[in-house]
């Protein structure tokens, strides 16, 4: 979380860091600033709470000059969200811009403090800033005096350095959180993504962990983390595909949501070439005893459905962990088993921790990652995309679906290597999962009776959402996503677990969204509708026509989703999920494409 920029550039710098950090602003809203060293070489700065407009508008009124500047979107660690807590932090001659956390923040300021640097923030960042200041002061090179304090620091950080009279100079520096390099004409840059640095240049360098890099406006010499000049590869990439426009629509959710027919489209033909599953080689699983599926978030929920699809088509035993309790828990992990770890950003600093925990533990750690150049991406043994396209609301939708299609597609190869399915039985589910783009599309149509029962939810305290089988962890997600985005207490739980305790919440204020569609344990689904309404609970089925027929009576809300699907019916059934939380979140005036509190890139535990 927290994004940072820095632009060595040739003319006006400020608006191109306003620029950059527009796109960066996914990564945390708390705070916004930048730094720049103006024509007397002096480092100054402007910085504001809250979203970026405000820093945009102060610009507006109070310029910063300058052709060297850094930047920070801020999502808070340490310290509330004030302008004194917003970066760059300035101290002596140096400003800093950082992603991550310092650990060992605390030791390295008391000794500062009692060298007589005094902090004016409650930030670990201003250490980086005091200690950098105390190697100048003690006459180091601004080279030698950021390198001196990288050695010091523990704790994951992207960071960026700006240095009084230097305006032909940067040092930054990576571990644990992402960096990357840009190189333009007689400019250079580096940010948190490539997306950041897309307006400016397409030609990329991705530092790996534990870099640093001395960048002049000729160019970048990177060091590695025993501090040896290494060469990394630049890389071309397709700006276009980091357009980040709402297309017309309200919002960035809204868009999203509505792409995603083409998406799963491209993704599902990407993946199944006629009736054949096409990936990349060594993807064969006959030989693997267990699946260790890890995630957060959504990404985690997404990874639950594909337990139930792995274990009831191929077989095979499946692990599910969110990542922030596998990394810790240490488990024995079997040889022949295989990793997969889900993420739409791929940075996520648990999942991607978790990764490195199951690596030379398992056979082959498999990512199922939306962003393709990811440290996730890179660190798995094979990564496959999930073809989402950049997804720029906090709220996962596309990618959520995007990664489901591919977990299906895994597990039906998963079947199909284990001799679990004839041909026919793969051919029937391969045209099941062929048809869920124009499912999803009609699911869509879903989206006029969603609003208006979104005035419903939006007057409610609380809402439950029932889901029995490969639905239940869809239940999950629709809670999850009502909470994130409207702020309203949600539960998500296994429709059979209700009569275990949840059931003392139901009165006639709760509504209970249940996910159900007509398949084979629908009967007892209706049961559990039946103990809700018997204790006057407003019932919101969600289901296919056959299905809210046979509920019969007492529903309070009927939603008619389409029929067919198969076993990847979540797929399908994720969109009304998606709608309620939005059009709720629209009916309360919550900022539905950010969230408050949440970042779209969680690089921190
Ligand atoms: C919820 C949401 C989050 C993410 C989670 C993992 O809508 O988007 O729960 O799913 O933070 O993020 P990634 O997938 O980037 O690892």
């Amino acid at each position: 979380m927290c994004g940072i920029i820095g632009i060595l550039g040739s003319h006006q710098v400020a608006p191109q860091l306003v620029e950059a950090l527009k796109r960066l602003e996914y990564r945390g809203y708390d705070s916004a600033g930048v730094a720049t060293i103006n024509a007397d070489g002096q480092l100054d700065r402007r910085r504001a709470v809250g979203k970026l407009v405000n820093l945009s508008d102060r610009l507006v009124t109070d310029p910063l000059p300058g052709q060297s500047g850094i930047g920070h979107t801020r999502w808070a660690t340490h310290g509330a969200a004030t302008e004194e807590n917003a970066h760059p932090h300035h101290r002596g001659g140096i400003a800093v811009v950082h992603n991550g956390i310092i650990e060992n923040f605390k030791e390295l300021r008391a000794e500062l403090v009692a060298a007589g640097y005094n902090p004016e923030s409650d930030t670990d960042t201003e250490t980086v800033a005091m200690l950098t200041a105390r190697h100048l002061d003690q006459g180091m090179s601004p080279v030698e005096a950021a390198r001196a304090t990288l050695s010091l620091l523990k704790g994951a950080f992207a960071l960026a350095f700006l240095f009084d009279g230097e305006a032909d100079l940067m040092v930054a520096a990576r571990k644990g959180s992402p960096l990357v390099v840009g190189h333009g004409e007689g400019e250079m840059f580096v940010g948190s993504d490539a997306i950041a640095l897309a307006p400016f240049t397409d030609r990329i360098t991705y530092l790996e962990d534990g870099d640093h890099v001395i960048v002049t406006r000729a160019g970048a010499e990177i060091f590695d983390a025993d501090g040896q000049p290494v060469s990394r590869d630049m890389a071309t990439i397709d700006v276009g595909a980091t357009a980040i426009d709402k297309g017309g629509y309200r919002h960035f959710m809204a868009k999203e949501i509505a792409e995603q027919p083409a998406v799963l489209g491209d993704v599902l033909s990407h993946y199944i070439k006629g009736d054949r599953i096409v990936l990349p080689d060594g993807m064969d699983f006959s030989e693997v005893d267990r699946i260790t599926l890890v995630a957060c978030g959504t990404a985690y929920l997404a990874g639950y459905v594909a337990k139930y699809w792995f274990e009831k088509l191929a077989g095979l035993p499946c692990d599910l962990d969110v990542a922030s309790e596998f990394r810790y828990r240490e488990p024995p992990l079997s040889e022949k088993s295989w990793g997969i770890f889900v993420s739409q950003s791929g940075e996520t600093a648990d999942t991607l921790a978790a990764l490195h925990y199951a690596r030379g533990k398992v056979a082959k750690t498999v990512g199922v990652v939306n962003v393709g150049t990811s440290a996730i991406a890179r660190d798995t043994d094979t990564a496959l995309p999930t073809m989402a396209g950049v997804e720029v609301c906090v709220a996962s939708s596309k990618a959520f679906t995007c990664q489901l299609a591919v977990l299906a597609v895994l597990a039906l190869k998963a079947a199909q290597d284990r001799g679990m399915l004839d041909d026919a039985a793969l051919a029937r589910h391969l045209a099941d999962l062929r048809g869920i783009p124009a499912l999803v599309n009609q699911a869509l149509s879903t989206a006029d009776d969603c609003e208006k029962l979104a005035e419903w939810l939006s007057e409610s305290a609380d809402v439950l959402f029932l889901g029995r089988g490969p639905l239940y962890p869809v239940a999950l997600e629709g809670a999850l996503k009502l909470k994130e985005l409207s702020y309203i207490h949600a539960e998500g739980y296994a429709s059979g677990e209700l009569k275990h305790g949840p059931i003392a919440l139901i009165d006639q204020n709760m509504p209970v969204v249940v996910v159900a569609p007509r398949d084979e344990l629908f009967e007892k689904t209706v049961s559990n509708m039946q103990e809700v309404m018997a204790r006057h609970g407003q019932v919101l089925l969600v289901s296919d026509a056959a299905g809210i027929e046979e509920a019969g009576d007492g529903i309070h809300a009927p939603l008619t989703m389409p029929t067919g699907g198969g076993l990847f019916q979540p797929i399908v059934y994720a969109v009304p999920m998606q709608y309620l939380a939005y059009f709720t979140a629209v009916a309360k005036g919550t900022d539905v494409d950010q969230p408050r509190n949440l970042a779209k890139s969680v690089t921190v535990e």
